[in-house]
């Protein structure tokens, strides 16, 4: 059977400041989703939130890019945004950028990773979510994942793994993609995926019969707009054992507190914590980063699940090791490399500065 799993985030405001969601706000959801799940559109949905980012987890099967699951996600969050309006939530509908609905919520505002599938005789699938962080935050985890045999055992000792695994990467600035196929293009690879902010890994094959293995959230808003528009906030699905590595293998990268951009007003670099769902409420300095995992096993397109996969302490080191980076990192204040370099930084009062003090430059 052939199934699609959406992936769509927006935030629509948060509670208190950009630290959560109100439950309001997850509850008007499902009520929109229930209506579809009824009128059999959708056959199952899940409704999270990390941070102050609301996810709609969808299945059906209608395929990627399909207009009316899209509609229905961006009318899910317009109705939610007049709910964060009343309630006068911060930030009510900050990634909703477009005025009205144009077929495709990309390009709009909302973050979406989509896959479509042939449901294999048992579908283990993980969603990551993450709050004050920006795109391209998966690049490093994909890569432990999927190409680090120190990360992922199967890769050496599991013949369903071991040709490796093809990388769809996408440069969000020229707006053009390409395909890397690892083992033996991992250095070309790097040489891109190492810098996040603007080359992302969109989707991730195996090259053991071509399934969809990976796919991620690459939109980057204020690319979009022009201007600072929050964080782009990231979601990716990835699915699991058989020709993919095991649900182990895919959350040992989080094992490490790997430095991110976002932060305080999206422009700090900061550890990206794996937390259970109830602890991703960013409050030290609006952060530190945080990276939630809910895991489903599907059954003809019903979500079995959630699991909360952070929700165990063997994740309580990579938690106290990203407090302890977070401590070093907030010592550097407005310095870079806590700081990001001005280029990069989403929120910033450097045209503002520059032009009250253009007369006061004088040669070298
Ligand atoms: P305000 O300037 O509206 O307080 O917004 C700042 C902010 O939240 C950026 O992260
Ligand atoms: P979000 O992108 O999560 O809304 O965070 C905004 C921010 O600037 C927090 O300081
Ligand atoms: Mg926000
Ligand atoms: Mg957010």
């Amino acid at each position: 059977m052939k199934v699609t799993l959406s992936v769509i985030k927006a935030d629509i405001g948060g509670w208190v400041g950009h630290s959560a969601i109100h439950p309001a706000l997850e509850e008007s959801a499902r009520e929109s989703l229930a209506v579809a799940k009824q009128n059999g559109q959708i056959i199952d949905f899940c409704v999270t939130s990390c941070g102050d980012d609301l996810q709609l987890i969808l299945t059906h099967t209608l395929g990627v890019d399909n207009e009316q699951i899209h509609r229905l996600a961006w009318d899910t969050f317009t109705t939610g945004t007049e709910v964060a309006k009343r309630l006068k939530l911060y930030g009510a509908g900050q990634d909703l950028l477009a005025d009205a609905f144009s077929g495709n919520v990309k390009g709009q505002g909302p973050g979406v990773a989509e896959m479509e599938i042939e449901e294999r005789t048992s579908e283990p699938v993980l969603i990551f979510m993450a709050d004050k962080t920006s795109a391209g935050s998966w690049n490093l985890p994909l890569f432990k994942m999927f190409v680090d045999p120190f990360n992922t055992a199967g890769l050496i000792i599991a013949p369903s793994l071991h040709q490796g695994f093809r990388f769809e990467v996408h440069d969000i600035r020229e707006h053009k993609k390409i395909f890397f196929d690892t083992p033996e293009e991992m250095y070309d690879l790097l040489m891109f995926i190492g810098t996040p902010s603007r080359f992302t890994v969109k989707h991730v094959f195996a090259r053991h019969d071509g399934a969809i293995a990976a796919a991620s959230s690459t939109e980057r808003l204020s690319l979009i707009a022009g201007k600072y528009v929050g964080k782009d906030d990231p979601v990716m699905i990835v699915r699991s054992q058989h020709q993919f590595p095991a649900v182990g293998e895919i959350l040992e990268p989080f094992r490490y507190p790997w430095i991110i951009e976002g932060w305080m007003r999206g422009s700090h670099y900061g550890p990206l914590m794996p937390v259970a769902q109830k602890q991703a409420t960013p409050s030290r300095f609006d952060g530190p980063p945080r990276v939630i995992c809910l895991g489903f096993q599907l059954a003809d397109g019903k979500l079995i699940g959630p699991r909360d996969m952070f929700d165990d302490p063997s994740w309580d080191e990579a938690r106290r090791d990203a407090n302890l980076l977070a401590d070093h990192l907030r010592r550097h204040g407005p310095f870079e490399p806590h700081r990001l370099p001005l280029e990069e930084m989403e929120y910033t009062s450097l045209p503002q500065i520059m032009e009250k003090i253009k007369g006061r430059w004088e040669k070298l």
